[in-house]
C-alpha cells in the first residue's frame, strides 16, 4: 500500500535495549513509538485474570475477539489500555512476562497482533518506530530501517536487574530471561531472528550513549535520503 512516513523496525531479545533505543529514535526523528511486546503482555494479563490457560491457543484466540488493546504515547514508553483500563504498571510483573511469551507462541494469536500492529503503524502520519521480535521479518518486512539489537545474556540480565524494582533475585531474573529467550527463539511461529537485511548491533560492551548514537546514525542515513 501507500506509505506516508518512515518505518523503523527494532527487534531483539529481552534486555537488549530495544525500548530505550525506540524511545530515543521516536524523540529524535518525530516518530510514533509502538512497543508491540506490550500488546502480548496485555493479552497475557487478561488471560491470567480470566483463568484462561495461556498454553491453550484456541482459548487465547477466543479471548482476542472481545479484547481491545490501545497503545498511547507517553514520556517513557507506551501507556497501555486493556479494554479501556490503564494496565501499564501491571504488565511488568514476572508472571505476566512469562505468560506473554507463552501467548505469543500461538500462530492465530500472532495474526491478530500483526494485523493490529500494521494498522497502528500505517496510521502514524509522521512515521513509526516499532519494537518487538518479528517487526523486520513479519510485521513490516519492507521497513525503511531494520535494527537487530543483541547482547550477551549476562549483560542483558545485569541491565534488567538494575531497571526493575526488587521483585526478583538476580538468579531468578536470569533463569526467567533464558527460558523466555529460548521460547521466543525456538517457537515455530515467527521465531525471534534478525531479518536478512537488518543491521546487527551487539551492545554487550557499549555504553547506553554509544548505543543511542549508533542507532540514530543508522536511521539518519536513511531519513535524509
Ligand atoms: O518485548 P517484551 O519483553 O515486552 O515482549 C513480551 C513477549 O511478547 C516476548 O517474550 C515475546 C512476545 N513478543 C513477540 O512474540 N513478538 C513481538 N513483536 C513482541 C513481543
Amino acid at each position: 500500500g501507500t506509505r506516508h512516513g518512515l518505518v523503523v523496525a527494532i527487534d531483539g531479545p529481552a534486555g537488549a535495549g530495544k525500548s530505550t533505543v525506540a524511545a530515543h529514535l521516536a524523540r529524535t526523528f518525530g516518530l510514533l513509538n509502538l512497543e508491540t511486546g506490550a500488546m502480548y503482555r496485555a493479552l497475557a494479563l487478561k488471560a491470567l485474570r480470566g483463568d484462561v490457560v495461556v498454553t491453550d491457543g484456541a482459548a487465547v484466540l477466543a479471548l482476542t475477539h472481545s479484547t481491545t488493546i490501545t497503545l498511547e504515547p507517553s514520556a517513557n514508553g507506551n501507556r497501555v489500555l486493556l479494554d479501556g483500563e490503564d494496565v501499564t504498571a501491571a504488565l511488568r510483573n514476572p508472571d505476566v512476562t512469562q505468560a506473554a511469551s507463552q501467548v505469543s507462541t500461538h500462530g492465530p494469536v500472532r495474526v491478530w497482533m500483526v494485523n493490529s500492529q500494521r494498522t497502528l503503524g500505517l496510521a502514524a502520519p509522521t512515521g513509526v518506530v516499532m519494537e518487538g521480535r518479528d517487526i523486520g521479518t513479519v510485521v513490516f518486512p519492507d521497513a525503511d530501517v531494520k535494527i537487530f539489537l543483541d547482547a550477551s545474556v549476562e549483560a542483558r540480565g545485569d541491565r534488567r536487574y538494575a531497571q526493575q524494582p526488587a521483585t526478583e533475585s538476580k538468579e531468578d531474573l536470569l533463569r526467567d530471561m533464558r527460558e523466555r529467550d529460548k521460547r521466543d527463539r525456538e517457537r515455530t511461529e515467527s521465531p525471534l531472528r534478525p531479518a536478512d537485511d537488518a543491521v546487527l548491533v551487539d551492545t554487550t560492551g557499549m555504553t547506553l550513549d554509544q548505543v543511542l548514537e549508533r542507532a540514530a546514525a543508522i536511521v539518519a542515513k536513511v531519513a535524509q535520503r
